[in-house]
């Protein structure tokens, strides 16, 4: 027998990852699942620090971190950066990457494409895709090529133009129902996971109870198997007008103006840095220092 180490197989979790079929188990048990966005290395390290089941790297980075007014714009390769960095600093939670607007929408080849991008270069565990319809075809189609799928529905601010902007979905009887149907062929397809945003409490309830997957809510009520927040929302970094289901747990805007703003006004007056915030040499090359500056022409003042 070889003495070689083992290697983990390929695709196998990564030492102290959760287990992503864990998340049924705690859906059994009515453990509920806690979710937050994250876009970088420190903030995945945090989040897992504090105890985080599911880290989801949002395309909400297109408007809290890159500038932009929706998730339209944001791009493949922008994601890809930010889903790497968070990969780097999260160990046991799951890492769950959205896959941009337009790496998806046109054929089932192009989102498993996309969706092996997001798995093999930046380490994310599972892709999340916005919509029903079309969507379940996209959805099964990851599934089949090995890739873990977490859908969403309700309000998905990749198409919130075509929804008459960023209201809540699912307030008629009919459209409710459409939603139920669409959260079944989602499950169907194979998602692990399915989101619920900005949908009346009683629906996500409804769809809660008749899928054997967990459902995560944000403006879904209380009914759903786990929460996620955006991180600006959560910790009151965003200037935006944030939607009324967010709940700030920290305001950290104001500490971080405060910060800078000390910082700014000790740089002017040169209370900062101090002595211990700098470098000396030894006595000896210092003074060989100011005999080779005083022996170069032109001669330096030495202050
Ligand atoms: O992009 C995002 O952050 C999201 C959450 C709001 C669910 O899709």
């Amino acid at each position: 027998m070889s003495s070689r180490p083992r290697t983990p197989a390929p695709n196998a979790p990564a030492p102290g990852k959760l287990p992503i079929t864990d998340l049924l188990g705690m859906k059994e048990r009515g453990e509920q699942i806690v979710m937050v966005t994250a876009y970088d290395a420190p903030s995945g390290r945090l989040a897992d620090e504090a105890g985080v089941d599911l880290i989801l790297v949002g395309d909400s980075a297109a408007m809290v971190v890159l500038g932009y007014d929706s998730t339209v714009p944001t791009t493949m390769d922008e994601l890809l950066m930010l889903t790497r960095a968070v990969t780097r600093g999260a160990r046991r939670p799951l890492v769950i990457a959205d896959l941009p607007f337009g790496s998806y929408q046109v054929s089932d080849a192009q989102a498993v494409e996309a969706g092996i991008r997001f798995v093999k270069e930046a380490g994310a565990e599972a892709v999340k895709i916005e919509g029903g319809g079309p969507t379940v075809d996209r959805a099964r189609a990851l599934v089949q090529a090995g890739i873990p799928v977490c859908a969403h529905i309700g309000l998905t601010p990749q198409t919130a133009t075509a929804l008459g902007g960023f209201k809540a979905q699912g307030r008629s009887a009919a459209k409710a129902l459409q939603l139920v149907e669409d959260a079944l062929a989602l499950e169907a397809a194979g998602c692990f996971l399915l989101v619920l945003e900005a949908v009346p409490e009683a629906v996500a309830r409804a769809i809660t109870a008749a899928l054997s997957i967990p459902t995560i809510g944000i403006g879904a009520g209380a009914g759903c198997d786990g929460q996620v927040l955006v991180w600006h929302d959560l910790l009151g970094i965003y200037d935006g007008q944030a939607p009324r289901f967010v709940k700030q747990y920290a305001q950290l805007s104001g500490t971080i103006v405060a910060a800078l703003e000390q910082y700014a006004g000790e740089v002017r007056s040169g209370a900062f840095p101090e002595a211990r915030h700098t470098y000396a040499m030894p006595d000896d090359e210092l003074a060989a220092f100011h005999d080779g500056l005083a022996s170069r022409a032109p001669v330096l003042p030495v202050r």
